[in-house]
């Protein structure tokens, strides 16, 4: 019976055996039904070629008009993407058939019947692990996209990351409770998502920045130890570790201090480690003070296999004759430096591309540098400027000698750490000063409760229910700034995985934080009543942490964006291209809302 080649074909009765990536040595001989995507079809005049792909990996499967003309015939027909099934006998190839890159490479599946199951538009790049082809049409196409390898790989690894994290947890008694998603602002310090309400018109919803409030009011509602893993949504901008909706593993307990939290943060990280990629991380965790990590690496995220140290250089420039850094001194900023040794290699065009680099991406007024010859003379742009005092600070502090090049930063502290923090990794990766440890895990601890705003204001570091460390909680009266919070970090190979702290359980001192970030009684009453008066119902002692999860994956993945680890990603820019959205709605949808938009030239369109 010859089918019409417009028609497709039933599977029938006949169903899978094996999935692709399964198809072994040891079934050399027997008959297998393999069904998937046609990767590839290669015609050699009379044999074809099938590059079978399925969600475990590829198959080779041969059509010879000998074996089966029916199939060879059919086979004529395919294309890539094709879906098809094919039933055949395996066998082993002949060495020099062999395909080494291939994990079924010592087999193929010599077809004996071939079922075209659907057709398929031809895909708009190959499916291959690396597709020249740029990120916005990737995500236009992002069925396909999903297809490849290496996404099918890291959304494998986030299942199991799920997996081990509800299973050690679930361990330790910790009990999984959702939170609302239509629910009230959380202060996170990002912008809120807002949800207007039809049944309460001119009022909105705001979706959750976290859970934070609802995790601590399951603590006083006695639940003792909550986790969650939760969709959280930010309105802020995207960078590559920055998404609009993120995954938490959201969690906290009752009647603990800071160390039972990272006692159980190390079972948790050292458990998914070990679960997801077979690694084994070494406990206790290093720990790094807050303070110590800015003086040293300039971020809260260091990774410190990166073997270059940035060093503090704003009292040798008090009194210096160089206007440009005095001033920033003098005005409260620092001036700090990163020594690079043996630096022979960044030559002057080198270092004339990092200036350009930090002035245009990383708002830097300059980048100052001093180089230090085989025979010990300085160059440089600024050293004309320089005391003998300060070339003796300098060398002494920065341990100059022949071959080391210093790159300066005079700026507000976070501006100037933030440029030479960027310098030291991606000099260090560069220059290759990284140390072997394929993985750096610290606990980032003693951060400060509050941090100066541009306009002279206090403002948190974190969030604004972290507990002060106890017996700071007097200066929050007289020295607000010198108050250390409970609050950690975990970081890992300088991605900062997640975050957490013990609690205020005390309205009373709850109170008196907001109070020093600026709000009215009558502000934080407003905002922040229903809090209050739930602490007032007897809260526990409590505190807790929440793992960026989608940050995780990335980590164990080892890929360096968050798209490459979500299905559905959003784009730089916020938008959803395959299902296209944002979108403009419906005027009656509006109204129905009570809302009404302003004209385009006030929406910025
Ligand atoms: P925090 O705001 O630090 O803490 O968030 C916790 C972790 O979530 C991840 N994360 C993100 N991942 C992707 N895209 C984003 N836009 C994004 N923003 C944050 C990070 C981060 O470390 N409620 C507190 C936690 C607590 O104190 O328990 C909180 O949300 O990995
Ligand atoms: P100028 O005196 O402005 O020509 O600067 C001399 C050198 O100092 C140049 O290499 C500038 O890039 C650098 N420079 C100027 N201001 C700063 C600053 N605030 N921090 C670091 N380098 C700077």
């Amino acid at each position: 019976m010859t089918r019409a080649s417009s028609e497709l074909d039933q599977m029938g009765s006949l169903r899978r055996s094996h999935t692709c990536g399964a198809v072994s040595t040891a079934d050399v001989g027997s008959e297998v039904i393999v069904v998937g995507w046609v990767q590839r079809r290669r015609d050699h005049g009379g044999v074809i070629f099938i590059d079978l792909r399925d969600h475990q990996g590829l198959v080779q499967v041969v059509f010879r008009p000998e074996e089966s003309a029916e199939s060879h015939e059919r086979a004529g027909e395919i294309r890539s993407e094709y879906v098809i099934l094919a039933r055949g006998i395996v066998q082993r190839r002949t060495p020099d058939t062999v395909n080494p890159k291939m994990a079924t490479g010592e087999i193929e599946v010599v077809a004996q019947e071939v079922r075209l199951l659907n057709r398929a538009t031809p895909p708009p790049f190959p499916m291959e692990d690396n597709p020249d082809v740029d990120e916005s049409t990737r995500m236009r196409y992002r069925i396909h996209d999903l297809r490849r390898a290496p996404l099918q790989r890291n959304l494998r690894i986030r299942h199991e990351l799920y997996q081990a994290a509800r299973r050690i947890l679930c361990g330790r008694d910790f009990l999984e409770i959702e939170t609302p998603m239509l629910a009230k602002s959380t202060p996170e310090g990002a912008r809120d998502f807002l949800v207007p309400s039809r049944l309460q018109p001119g009022e909105f919803y705001a979706l959750p920045q976290s859970p934070q409030l609802m995790k601590q009011l399951l603590m006083v509602a006695g639940f003792d130890r909550y986790f969650q893993i939760v969709r959280c949504f930010r309105d802020e901008d995207q960078r590559a570790d920055r998404q609009l909706e993120f995954t938490q593993i959201d969690l906290e307990m009752s009647f603990v201090g800071v160390e039972d939290v990272l006692d159980v943060l190390e079972e948790l990280t050292v458990g998914v480690f070990a679960e997801v990629i077979g690694v084994e991380i070494q406990r206790p965790f290093a720990r790094i003070s807050y303070a110590d990590a800015m003086a040293r690496f300039g971020s809260d995220r260091p990774d410190t296999r990166i073997q270059l140290e940035l060093v503090d250089l704003s009292e040798a420039f008090r009194e210096s004759g160089f206007r440009a850094f005095r001033a920033v001194v003098d005005a409260g900023g620092i001036v700090k430096c990163l020594p690079i040794h043996d630096a022979q290699e960044l030559g002057r065009g080198a270092v004339d591309r990092l200036e350009k680099f930090v002035k245009k991406e990383l708002g830097a007024k300059g980048l100052a540098w001093i180089r230090v010859g085989e025979d010990g003379s300085w160059q440089s742009p600024i050293v004309k400027f320089f005391s003998d005092a300060e070339r003796a600070a300098i060398t002494q502090q920065t341990d100059a000698r022949p071959g080391s090049l210093l790159f300066f930063q005079a700026d507000q502290a976070d501006r100037a750490n933030g440029v030479l923090s960027r310098l030291r990794t991606d000099l260090g990766r560069q220059l290759g000063r990284v140390d072997d440890r394929p993985w750096d895990v610290l606990f980032v601890v003693d951060f400060p409760v509050f941090q100066r705003e541009e306009d002279g204001g206090l403002t948190y570091v974190h969030q604004p229910f972290v507990a002060p460390v106890e017996e700071d909680i007097p200066l929050l009266a007289t020295e607000p700034e010198k108050v250390r919070g409970t609050h950690y970090d975990v970081v890992v190979n300088g991605v900062e995985l997640g975050s957490g702290s013990l609690r205020n359980h005390s309205s009373d001192v709850q109170r008196r934080i907001l109070e020093v970030m600026g709000y009215s009684k009558e502000e934080a009453e407003s905002r922040f009543g229903f809090l209050f008066n739930a602490l007032d119902a007897g809260a526990p002692p409590h505190g807790g942490f929440a793992f960026g999860l989608d940050r995780w994956v990335m980590v164990l993945a080892n890929v360096d964006n968050l798209r490459d680890v979500i299905a559905f990603p959003k784009t730089q820019r916020g938008q959803d291209l395959l299902m296209d959205a944002p979108t403009v709605v419906e005027p009656e949808q509006l109204e129905e809302l009570q809302l009404r938009l302003a004209p385009p030239s006030k929406r910025g369109g």
